[in-house]
């Protein structure tokens, strides 16, 4: 008999009274100090299963045992009490509190408030000493980074009395330097005897972390494996069901003139503080400037003024002679700047609109035109063409957008900015909710602009996408870029450093 921790038993959920099926008969074991991988691409239902783990959602049927006993978990709350406890993709620490304060919260007191903060203080240092999850008790959440902060999570759900720890996602918010922290914690953890599950949709993480793997596939469990069987291949195959390909094919080109020139870049975000602060670079004809680093710190700013979505304090932004200081995103784009932006749903489509017309969006005037009556036919004589080429599935031009997968959602948009008249192209997170089958096209894509003599940037949170795709790497923290680096020269190690704030040459 295996010795089980955790079983949950032929779970389904559904939502909006069963039009949405997030988990549908998933059945998933966690052995008892295993460090448990639970993958599967974006909507899978990873989140939902743990949710109902934790409390959060009742699933629609079936059940869930704990070290063999049927349980029912009412809340959070009964969570914690069956020794359950997760780490959110997003936190839930109040930042105007300590970290001693914010371990208080949602534990119910017992003694007077005063008293419990003095031993509760004791208790962060305890655990945290025991744990190596090293932390200022006294420090307040809103001075800490962001890995800190993660720290205070764990930390919290450790002074509830957690065994089964949950991780959602934990490295998407973390540098490299980051991540390999949490992992030495992880393992902390599990010599101390709790158990972990981990959720992610990266390939190497659940061959980095994992003891097992459980693969979910459209709200379906469709398969485990041990880590140590399992390859980027055999995971990627499970997780979209087909063969995935990892090739991308760097075409060799001899860079030209330096088309785009950002000068003494200056951008303001929301809150009227600098987002971008006095930034340089430029890139040549054929080249790919990357930019790397933690969400957050001024790449959509930075995008956002050179798309003209954002007002520029000062410096310059030129492309080819033109220059696009405070110019409308219509006069941008007929200067020759295509953009496929960071959130397509808001800035690039139209999900009641079918494909044909998402593909024609922003040239119906210009390219189908004529005394303001539509060329249908020839929209959908380029609709059928642009399909075929870029590969778009299923091929069905009246499709309405939003009901396409993800990757191809990413795909009509692709294709249609790559399609616009243009010598410069901005790619912002460019495989983000993208099947990993989609991703291989959409860099191949992007990589052959390079052979049109066209300039490219690529904006990416995932490391391993702008090193693949750039000549040279510009790693942007607080603002500010810290270093432009080539891609002979680049390293996970040497970025992370880079994107935490730090610099190479200190040591
Ligand atoms: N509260 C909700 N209401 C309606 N649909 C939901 C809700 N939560 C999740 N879903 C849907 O359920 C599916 C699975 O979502 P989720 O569990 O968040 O996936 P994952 O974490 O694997 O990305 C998605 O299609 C999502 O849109
Ligand atoms: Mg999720």
């Amino acid at each position: 008999m295996e010795n089980y921790i955790l079983e949950m038993k032929n779970i389904r959920k559904t939502f909006l009274g069963g039009k949405v099926v997030a988990n549908d008969d998933v059945t998933l074991k966690i052995l008892k100090g295993e460090k448990h991988a639970i993958v599967g691409e974006n909507g899978a239902g990873k989140s939902t299963l743990m949710q109902i783990l934790n409390g959060l959602y009742q699933p629609t049927s079936g059940e869930i045992f704990l070290n063999g006993n049927k349980v029912t978990i009412d809340g959070p709350g009964d969570a914690a009490k069956l020794g359950i406890g997760m780490v959110y993709q997003h936190f839930m620490l109040v930042p105007t509190l300590t970290v001693v304060e914010n371990m208080i919260l949602g534990v119910e007191p017992k003694k007077g408030l005063s008293l419990d903060l003095k031993s509760a203080r004791e208790e962060v240092k305890r655990v945290s000493e025991k744990y190596g999850l090293a932390i200022d008790p006294d420090a307040y959440i809103s001075d800490l980074s962001v890995g800190m902060q993660q720290r205070v999570e764990i930390l919290k759900i450790l002074f509830k009395g957690a065994n089964l720890l949950i991780f959602d996602e934990p490295t998407a918010v973390l540098t490299p330097g980051e991540v390999k922290e949490l992992y030495k914690i992880m393992d902390n953890l599990i010599a101390e005897g709790k158990t972990i599950i981990f959720i992610t949709h990266k390939l190497q993480e659940v061959l980095d972390i994992g003891d097992n793997i459980t693969v979910i596939r459209k709200g379906r469990d469709v398969g485990n494996i041990s880590t140590k069987e399992a390859t980027k291949e055999i995971i990627a195959n499970m997780m979209v069901g087909r063969a995935v390909l990892f090739n991308v094919k760097t075409p060799v080109v001899t860079l030209g003139e330096e088309l785009v020139k950002i000068e003494n870049l200056v951008v303001k975000n929301d809150k009227g503080l600098n987002a971008v602060d006095n930034i340089n670079f430029s890139i040549r004809e054929g080249e790919v400037l990357g930019i790397a680093g933690v969400e957050g710190n001024g790449q959509t700013e930075l995008i956002e003024a050179i798309t003209g979505l954002r007002k520029v304090v000062s410096g310059n932004i030129t492309v080819g002679e033109v220059s696009c200081i405070n110019k409308t995103p219509k006069e941008i784009t007929l200067s020759g700047v295509s953009h496929i932006p960071e959130d397509r749903h808001k800035r690039a489509a139209i999900s009641q609109f079918d494909l044909e017309n998402n593909l024609a969006l922003g040239v119906h005037k210009e390219k189908y035109s004529s005394n303001g009556v539509l060329n249908f036919k020839k929209m959908r004589k380029d609709a059928i063409e642009l399909i075929k080429k870029y590969d778009i599935r299923p091929a069905e031009p009246d499709l309405v957008f939003g009901r396409m997968s993800g990757g191809n959602q990413q795909k009509v948009i692709v294709a249609r900015e790559l399609e616009k008249e243009h010598k410069f192209i901005i790619a912002s997170q460019p495989t983000r909710g993208v099947d990993i089958g989609a991703i291989e096209s959409i860099h191949n894509m992007i990589l052959d602009e390079k052979t049109r003599g066209n300039a490219i940037l690529v904006v990416s949170a995932e490391l391993s996408e702008v090193i693949n795709l750039s000549d040279r790497i510009a790693v942007m923290f607080h603002g500010e870029i810290m270093d432009i680096i080539d891609k002979k020269d680049a390293t996970e190690e040497k970025l992370g450093i880079l994107m935490a704030g730090g610099r190479l040459n200190e040591k």
